[in-house]
């Protein structure tokens, strides 16, 4: 159904050769095109493991994964590397900033990955950075910014490539209020069309409101979906 951007259906995942970690023990759960979805839970539920399987980091151990009409558990490594560059951003629960790279840079490395000129390529990195109010910043190297510049650098590499399907790991979690609220309108703007979809894991209840459905999971399962009223237009 095209109004579906990522659909889940019994997913499981087990890590580990010796004693099996049962990560996700079979996950259900439907995000709308035009839709910012919450992923909340208690630490060690299984919210990472289940992002990097929507983003076709990790393949599930059993289930299916529908991601903007792609079935994931069926495609290769190469395959999904593809989807990835093309259509997803990822916002990781550490940053992963390369460090031989400037801010500018880091924020272009999906454009220049895809062949975007070098020149274009830093000047859109460069708008980006400008409106999460990093302009200044653009030529720091990562150790050079602190915890919370760092993560709205990782923040615009996500959206830099105005992918379709964005996940982002605790993307407020270094911010301070302010900071956290401006990054989260940042996201809603760029990221919330209706051809789009945002999954943002939190823990930080100061952004709740910013979610139009919010997935909570415990032990591996989601437990409970709330739609909360829409707010301000
Ligand atoms: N690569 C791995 N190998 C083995 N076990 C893993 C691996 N990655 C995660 N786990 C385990 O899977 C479970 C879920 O981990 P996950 O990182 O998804 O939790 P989380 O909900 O993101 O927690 P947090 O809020 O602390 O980030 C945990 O018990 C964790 O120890
Ligand atoms: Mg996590």
């Amino acid at each position: 159904m095209a109004d579906i951007a990522v659909r889940c259906q019994q997913v499981t995942k087990v890590f580990g050769d010796g004693e099996p970690v049962h990560a996700l023990r079979g996950v259900n759960l439907e995000v709308p095109f035009g839709e910012l979805a919450l992923l909340v839970g208690p630490s060690g539920c299984g919210k990472t493991t289940l992002l990097c399987i929507l983003a076709g980091l990790l393949y599930p151990t059993s289930g299916q994964v529908e991601v903007l009409g792609h079935r994931l558990e069926t495609m290769s490594a190469n395959q999904l590397v593809r989807l990835r560059m093309r259509e997803i951003g990822f916002v990781f629960q550490q940053y992963n900033l390369l460090p031989s790279l400037t801010a500018v840079e880091n924020a272009a490395v999906p454009l220049l990955i895809q062949g975007v000129p070098r020149r274009e390529a830093l000047q859109r990195a460069g708008e980006i950075l400008h409106q999460l109010g990093l302009a200044e910043r653009r030529q720091a190297y990562p150790h050079q910014l602190s915890g919370g510049q760092q993560q709205r650098v990782a923040i615009a590499r996500a959206l830099v490539h105005e992918p379709r399907f964005l996940v982002c790991d605790e993307p407020t979690a270094a911010l301070d209020a302010e900071s956290g609220r401006r990054t989260m309108e940042l996201i809603r703007q760029v990221a919330v069309r209706p051809e789009r979809a945002v999954v943002v894991v939190t823990h930080d209840a100061r952004i709740f409101d910013f979610g139009q459905r919010i997935i909570y999971m415990n032990d591996g399962k989601v437990v409970r979906e709330e739609i909360p009223h829409p707010r301000r237009g």
